[in-house]
């Protein structure tokens, strides 16, 4: 659960990378065979058991991004499962090939060098693809499925990573029979490094915490993660209430972390309002997604930014950083400054 739950973390990290046009990769030498052998049992769960799937996997390395390749292989054998609705056989295939000149030669759709490349195929018994439709698949929100069964967005989001692997797709489809897509990476040929990564335990600390978020399930959540790491914690979900607790014992805290979107007093807002109380009091903003907030906006603001969703790891980190801070105290409003400003 917990993996899957990080997997759709990225997944709208991914979808917001592309919205935005810009690349957030991490590309690294790995053997895609094992990503591919994880995605087909979270697969297996999930398909009907009338499906037959097989598989054929090589070992095969590459420099890619572990959480893009195992997105191109979700969404191809989803649209697969789909088209054989709850009979069929879904077949993966993972191998290394060596393109030729004269193998791309005849093949205008390959944009590809030769080279050393690994395939992987993804072969389904389903409805197949016509001439027409064909054409349009990789459009974005292109789909043939009824509203609330596809966004059209799967094929245009595996086209983009494949682009950005510098690999390249084709497709084999005889309607009533079934289809193959095939997809081209480059290879490494090198074993990939064993990077063994040691982290370091999350840092604790004992100040006192204001928390507060809307959302009861997280308000909960933060709490007892902080707890957990020897900080006093004050939870509350209301934000109006949080200001007048704060106000009442303006002194009685150290930190107010604080969720964006609230109703009625945003997160914006209460920090605004708790610096009038408290000038130097530290801050730090929660928040999904938000064209108006910037790191650098909030480092202007003197306030620390945390995104979600968080982990013990990251909100640790952010308390860290917001609360060692030796210029960070500053709220740029009027002439109010922290004893921390210089
Ligand atoms: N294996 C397949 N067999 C038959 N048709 C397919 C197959 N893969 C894709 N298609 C066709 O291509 C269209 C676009 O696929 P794409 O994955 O981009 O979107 P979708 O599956 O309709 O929606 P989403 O993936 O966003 O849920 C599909 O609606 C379907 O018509
Ligand atoms: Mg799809």
């Amino acid at each position: 659960v917990l993996k899957a739950s990080l997997r759709a973390k990225e997944l709208i990290r991914q979808i917001l990378a592309i919205s935005r046009s810009t690349e957030e990769q991490q590309r690294i030498p790995i053997d895609i065979s094992s990503i591919i052998k994880e995605a087909l049992k979270l697969l297996r769960s999930s398909l009907p058991s009338s499906i037959e799937m097989r598989q054929k996997i090589r070992k095969s390395v590459a420099l890619a991004d572990p959480t893009q390749i195992h997105q191109v292989l979700m969404n191809l054998c989803t649209n697969a499962a789909h088209a054989m609705g709850d009979k069929g056989i879904l077949e993966v295939r993972l191998s290394p090939v060596d393109l030729s000149e004269s193998d791309l030669a005849g093949q205008a759709i390959f944009n590809l060098k030769p080279g050393a490349y690994l395939r992987l195929t993804v072969s389904d018994t389903g409805s197949g693809i016509d001439a027409k439709t064909m054409e349009r698949i990789f459009d974005p929100y292109f789909t043939t499925k009824e509203v609330g069964k596809g966004s059209g967005l799967g094929l245009a989001v595996i086209n983009g990573i494949v682009k950005r692997h510098e690999g390249a797709i084709t497709v084999q489809s005889v309607p009533g029979k079934g289809t193959t897509f095939s997809i081209y990476f480059p290879r490494l040929d090198s074993r990939p490094e064993a990077t063994m990564q040691v982290e370091d335990p999350p840092q604790r600390g004992s100040e006192r915490i204001l928390l507060v978020d809307d959302e009861p399930a997280l308000m909960e959540m933060a709490t007892s993660i902080l707890e957990r790491l020897g900080y006093k914690v004050t939870g509350q979900t209301d934000s109006v209430t949080a200001l007048e607790v704060f106000r009442s014992s303006p002194d009685e805290f150290d930190l107010v972390i604080t969720d964006y979107t609230m109703p009625n007093l945003t997160g914006m807002d209460l920090a605004k309002e708790v610096r009038r109380i408290r000038p130097d009091i530290r801050i730090m903003l929660c928040t999904g997604f938000s064209e108006k907030i910037t790191p650098d906006h909030m480092k202007e603001l003197g306030v620390g930014l945390l995104m979600k969703p968080y982990g013990m790891r990251e909100i640790s980190e952010a308390i860290r950083k917001t609360l060692d801070a030796r210029k960070g105290g500053c709220f740029g409003e009027g002439n109010q400054k922290g004893p921390d400003c210089r």
